[in-house]
């Protein structure tokens, strides 16, 4: 089994030599490795078994780092929204540097960059020297990872699991491409839409665009599931199995009940749902008592959108 710890300069001293951590950051957890060396990130896709068209944001601990991933001239855009949001939940793909490896882009012109607000993230990537690629750390397809147990429990061959405690988010950062005058958002996530237009007004969603001008390799329509069924609720009539596993938003949002319910807050509010929600994934996917898994709807404003498509991207096959 994989040694999980909290020694920050051992994990960096293993991401230098050309090895895989999983690292903490306040979205979810990330399989990292040396951005810079492809035969690291090779590894990456080997033992998440992840598609290699699939590709991957390379994360920075300050904002200098830019320099060495995206390329000559740096549209002013990227800076007006590493102003306002980071360090934190945004991702910003552009035109990349020629040094940056194929691998880590999938063979695209441009890569995605990300530097996360969480504390132990950044003094990890500081100290191994490099950017560290890193997509969430489970099996492709399966639950991200909110806590260390989440990654440990995959099994993946991975060098060592730098214990941060809970991710504060739960929910993977939002990614934005910036190319010449068109700013796309290609994942919806912790960071809403209404909080991106006050600084980038004209930005379209993927899902608006007509012509195939932008891509998004990741955007596949099944990911994030649990190894259960999942069931979107949309009545409230329904009666469930006894065998079956609620989540729902908060105790007075929901008549049903079932032995097994987890409530994703206490009042409603989808920050607190949002960070929730991988981990009752999680215990639900371990509950003995539970073969199949009941979610509620919720409104699709602010996080809200990032919850719902992680929710029926998770629920594909049972739509
Ligand atoms: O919160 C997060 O973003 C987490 C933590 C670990 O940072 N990471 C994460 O990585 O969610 P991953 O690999 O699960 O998702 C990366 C997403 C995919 O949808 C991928 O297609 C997109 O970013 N992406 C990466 N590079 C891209 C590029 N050059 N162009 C377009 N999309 C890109
Ligand atoms: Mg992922």
């Amino acid at each position: 089994m994989t040694k999980t710890g909290k020694d920050i300069t051992f994990a960096a001293e293993l991401l230098k030599q050309g090895k895989l951590v999983a690292i903490p950051t306040e979205t979810v957890y990330g399989l990292g490795a040396d951005a810079f060396n492809s035969e690291a990130v090779a590894k990456i896709f080997e033992v998440k078994k992840r598609p290699s068209f699939d590709p991957l944001i390379v994360h920075i601990a300050n904002i200098n780092m830019l320099d060495n991933l995206f390329e000559k001239p740096i549209n002013e855009k990227v800076f007006a929204l590493a102003d306002a949001f980071l360090p934190g939940a945004l991702t910003i793909v552009h035109r990349k540097k020629n040094t940056v490896p194929d691998i880590v882009t999938s063979g695209l012109p441009s890569v995605a960059v990300r530097m996360p607000s969480h504390p132990i993230a950044r003094e990890v990537i500081r100290l191994s020297g490099t950017a560290i690629a890193a997509p969430s750390a489970n099996l492709f397809g399966q639950l991200s990872p909110t806590k260390a147990q989440h990654v440990a429990k995959q099994q993946m061959d991975i060098d060592y699991i730098l214990d941060g405690g809970d991710a504060d988010f739960g929910i993977e950062s939002t990614v934005v491409a910036v190319h010449d005058d068109l700013v796309t958002l290609l994942r919806p996530g912790a960071i809403s839409i209404e909080e991106l237009k006050k600084v980038v007004p004209e930005i379209v969603p993927i899902s608006e665009i007509k012509e195939k001008k932008i891509e998004s390799p990741g955007l596949l329509k099944s990911h994030y599931s649990p190894r259960k069924p999942l069931y979107i609720l949309s009545k409230e009539d329904i009666l469930l199995p006894q065998n079956a596993g609620l989540l729902a938003v908060s105790p007075n949002s929901t008549m049903i009940t079932t032995p097994q319910t987890i409530y994703l807050s206490n009042n409603g509010d989808l920050l607190q749902v949002a960070a929730n929600l991988f981990s009752a994934l999680h215990a639900m996917e371990e509950n003995p008592a539970v073969t199949e898994i009941y979610v509620q709807l919720v409104s699709e404003i602010g996080i809200g959108v990032a919850i719902m498509d992680r929710l029926r991207k998770a629920a594909y096959q049972y739509l």
